[in-house]
């Protein structure tokens, strides 16, 4: 196991500082570019990858991601470790860090008790995602926008759905860029959590950003660079009220949104539900970047590992 790295752990996009926010995105955009150098940065590391709950696309571009970089990986099913039979969350965690190099985890546990596992001298702890938080979304999203765009800084995004982990991560990330208005839809009931919104104010207020959330589909901007959705029923959650589905039909994202900004992109985290957020005509349609984006999963989780480990990305 080496042990000449780093080992930081990414449990929210917070615990980037602003500079390396900035620089795994920059990196997670060059290795999709095919400019990060293509070194194996990672060669002797053990990767533990902890899926309890369903995964495709994180799952994967951790587990190809740290593969490309040169690390070994151990991938653990939800029925495979002793904490299905009663081990404790915390005895788990100091296992690992006897082990392994990385975990990569989304467990279902709630975030505090994943960051319970970090370890500075001997663990990385990956969010793969929680209730919370899906900080390596937001991470491949703004990797995403980079490569589109050029520059974060100053972009257009309207947010349609559920202030979910999804939401929450990309109104972290977003607004710590000078000049970005993010605008999230929510239905009433399902926006982002006053405990997000607090902490996303504020960085908006540090950094010049706006962000605006409202409860309706009146009033749509017209000068956006980006529409993003993600599906309705977000992963492991269920919906308190039977009626739900009422209260999300008006947030569906239609081709009618396109007249509002002729030149806008679309987004979407993936899985897709057609014909629930989204209809087919607008995520499988021209302007629809999903699969890049999908793409990019991988692209920005060898950033993410390279960055837990202290990898010089100037190097
Ligand atoms: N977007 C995303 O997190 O996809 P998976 O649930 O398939 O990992």
């Amino acid at each position: 196991m080496a042990t000449r790295h780093q080992h930081r752990s990414l449990l929210s996009t917070d615990d980037l500082t602003d500079a390396a926010l900035r620089a795994v995105v920059d990196r997670g955009a060059r290795h999709a570019a095919g400019r990060a150098g293509g070194a194996r940065t990672l060669d002797g590391d053990v990767v533990g990858v902890y899926f309890r709950m369903t995964s495709t696309r994180t799952r994967t571009a951790f587990s190809s991601g740290a593969l490309r970089l040169g690390a070994q990986i151990i991938a653990y099913g939800p029925d495979d470790l002793q904490i299905n039979t009663g081990e404790s969350s915390e005895d788990t965690g100091r296992v690992f860090a006897r082990m392994l190099d990385v975990i990569v985890a989304r467990t279902g546990l709630p975030q505090q008790e994943l960051a319970a596992w970090a370890d500075p001298r001997r663990l990385c702890v990956v969010n793969a995602m929680t209730a919370e938080e899906h900080p390596t979304q937001a991470l491949t999203d703004l990797a995403t926008l980079k490569g589109r765009f050029g520059e974060i800084e100053g972009l257009r995004v309207v947010y349609v759905g559920e202030g979910n982990n999804t939401a929450a991560s990309l109104a972290l990330a977003l607004s710590r860029f000078p000049g970005v208005r993010f605008e999230l839809r929510t239905p009433p009931g399902y926006g982002l959590t006053p405990e997000i919104r607090a902490r996303a104010e504020e960085h908006a207020g540090r950094s010049g950003a706006t962000l605006v959330e409202r409860h309706d589909m009146d009033a749509l901007p017209r000068d956006t660079d980006v529409w993003y959705t993600t599906r309705w029923q977000t992963t492991g959650t269920v919906k308190p009220d039977a009626d739900w589905r009422d209260v999300f039909a008006p947030f569906q994202v239609t081709r009618e949104l396109w007249e509002h900004s002729p030149k806008a992109v679309f987004m979407h985290d993936l899985p897709a539900h057609r014909g629930d957020e989204v209809t087919s005509e607008v995520l499988d349609g021209p302007r629809s970047i999903a699969l890049d984006q999908a793409e990019n999963k991988m692209h920005s989780a060898m950033a993410v590992l390279e960055w837990c480990r202290g990898v010089d990305f100037a190097a």
